[in-house]
């Protein structure tokens, strides 16, 4: 069976979970999911970044140990990801055992390849990137540019570790197979910044004066392995480290647009020179505004996504995310884009394609699936929605695929308008009739399966409205070799149960949904 082992950044702790943490982890859930249907063996590792010195500080600040304040954020992180119905196949935690085992084993390969030296180094500190930040790119007040704030000037003996070994060697790998990093304008942009001479060797560890939270350097206890080197490493860890669990290489690693370096100059080179294979692809995804500003907490519009799912439902969020805007471009968040989306795509257009079909089926058809196979425009269209998807999602062009379902959708609503079954029927013309309802129904069927990955909830409640009684997740088991799906079944008696989706009425019955995006902000904020 083909492995699909899917990875996301994981997240730093020291803040509760928003929604641009989410849309990244709704995103790689989207790809277990459909891989999985379409009969993969797929493996799915999210978790949360628990070491360095912002989540040090912001524990103490709670006045809290570092061990009990990363317990109680990191199961806030994981019952977000439950409440969106994304279902990892393990939640690492770098604070587990297992995988500090890893990175000491990493560390020590590094070592014996000759790669990891001894130096001194004064730098600029930046705590929001944990990284070193260059002088000619802090701000006209001396600013990190990403975080607004004076880095600190640290000056240490560390351990290094010699990247510039490996640049050639990355370059190489990134050039010759360009779908190793994509999009393709963030693969030209690493490739510049590997040009710059001052992505060279960098330091892989902190002093225990300057940071005590991170898992201690093996072989000497007065220093601790820099937290970049730990967060990465999780992806290895999670496909079984040295001993293997049959999923590394990770197939995919999806990261936000802001630590691509991370992932594709640093990881890389980790990997050559502890003689690991090395990943296949990287996708740099783009960021999520809020009703068109960056996500700040000065701002106040930090949404959690918990209360957004309390207020819309999952499937709500998951699908707004995803429709409006193209993946990897920065896209934007708004309660009113929600409702809108909501209302008029999955409530209208689906829903009421399926509950005119199986009000039909009930009236003409005793209830049961018409056993002919007609041969019209919109069937055709319907057997090629499978490939058209797949063609979106193997470019990462979520929206694509929404896109394409949805116009099969419409298509089949005109078509019913059209055709008129209702009027077929009382002509006395039941096999016309017949043929106009077996088209509707095996748009929904592939409908179901395809907006699956997006919609789990809403999908699993249509397959079973069409009469079906396992899960519409668990297709992928049944799948056959040449990738087709069977028909839907004739003589299927179908459950028409009412609305799949319902219209999502605004707290003031009208239909002011920035109101509605702003009141869970405000909700959000009141909850710290
Ligand atoms: N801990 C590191 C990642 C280590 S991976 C080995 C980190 N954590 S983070 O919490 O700052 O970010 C986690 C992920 O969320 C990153 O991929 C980041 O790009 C993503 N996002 C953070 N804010 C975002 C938006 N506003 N929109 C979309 N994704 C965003 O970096």
């Amino acid at each position: 069976m083909e492995k699909f082992y899917v990875t996301t950044a994981i997240d730093y702790v020291n803040a509760s979970p928003h929604i641009g943490h989410a849309y990244e982890k709704i995103a790689a859930d989207v790809l277990a999911r459909f891989h999985r249907i379409r009969g993969k063996d797929v493996f799915f590792l999210t978790g949360v970044d628990e070491h360095g010195i912002k989540v040090e500080r912001t524990a103490a600040a709670a006045g809290k140990s570092p061990q009990e304040f990363v317990d109680e954020m990191s199961a806030k992180f994981k019952a977000a990801w439950e409440k969106l119905n994304v279902v990892p196949d393990r939640f690492i935690r770098t604070t587990e055992d297992e995988h500090k085992k890893v990175v000491q084993e990493m560390f020590r390969r590094m070592q014996e390849k000759g790669d990891i030296y001894k130096s001194s180094y004064t730098g600029h500190y930046c705590e929001g990137c944990e990284d070193f930040v260059r002088e000619r790119d802090l701000d006209e007040q001396g600013n990190c540019p990403n975080h607004k704030k004076p880095p600190r000037q640290v000056s240490e003996e560390n351990y290094f570790f010699k990247l510039s070994k490996y640049k050639d060697a990355i370059r190489k790998w990134m050039t010759e197979d360009p779908s190793r990093v994509q999009p393709d304008g963030r693969r030209k942009e690493v490739l510049n910044q590997l040009e710059d001479p001052e992505v060279t060797d960098f330091s892989v560890s902190r002093s225990k004066n300057s940071l005590k939270w991170g898992i201690p350097v093996p072989g000497d206890e007065d220093q601790v392995i820099y937290v970049w080197i730990d967060a990465l490493t999780n992806y290895f860890t999670g496909g079984g480290g040295f001993e293997g669990n049959g999923y590394w290489p990770a197939t995919l690693h999806l990261v936000g647009k802001d630590i691509i370096k991370f992932h594709c100059i640093y990881w890389p080179a980790m990997l050559m020179a502890a003689g690991v294979e090395l990943p296949a692809g990287v996708f740099a995804h783009g960021f999520i505004t809020v009703e068109g500003q960056k996500i700040s907490k000065s701002l106040g519009n930090v949404i959690d996504p918990i209360a957004l799912v309390e207020q819309y439902g999952a499937d709500a969020v998951r699908y707004s995310l995803f429709s409006g805007s193209a993946f990897d471009q920065d896209g934007d968040f708004s309660g009113k884009e929600l409702i809108r989306r909501v209302n008029s795509e999955l409530a209208n257009n689906v829903g009421n394609l399926l509950n005119r079909s199986l009000t039909l089926v009930d009236k003409n058809c005793g209830g049961k699936i018409p056993d002919c196979q007609p041969e019209n425009l919109v069937r055709k269209q319907a057997n090629l929605i499978h490939e058209t998807v797949d063609e979106h999602m193997k470019k990462y062009d979520f929206s694509g695929a929404i896109n394409a379902i949805l116009a099969l959708v419409d298509q089949a609503n005109k078509y019913m308008n059209d055709e008129k079954p209702w009027t077929l029927f009382k002509e006395g013309k039941q096999k016309e009739g017949e043929e106009v309802l077996f088209t509707c129904l095996e748009v929904l069927r592939r409908t179901a399966m395809n907006l699956y990955p997006f919609t789990p909830e809403l999908s699993q409640k249509m397959w079973y409205q069409l009469g079906y009684d396992d899960e519409v997740g668990k297709i992928g088991d049944s799948i056959r070799d040449d990738g087709f799906f069977d028909l839907i079944p004739a003589g299927q008696t179908v459950r028409n149960q009412g609305p799949i989706f319902k219209r999502i009425e605004d707290g003031d019955g009208g239909t002011d949904g920035d109101k509605a995006g702003s009141e869970v902000a405000k909700s959000a904020k009141g909850k710290k």
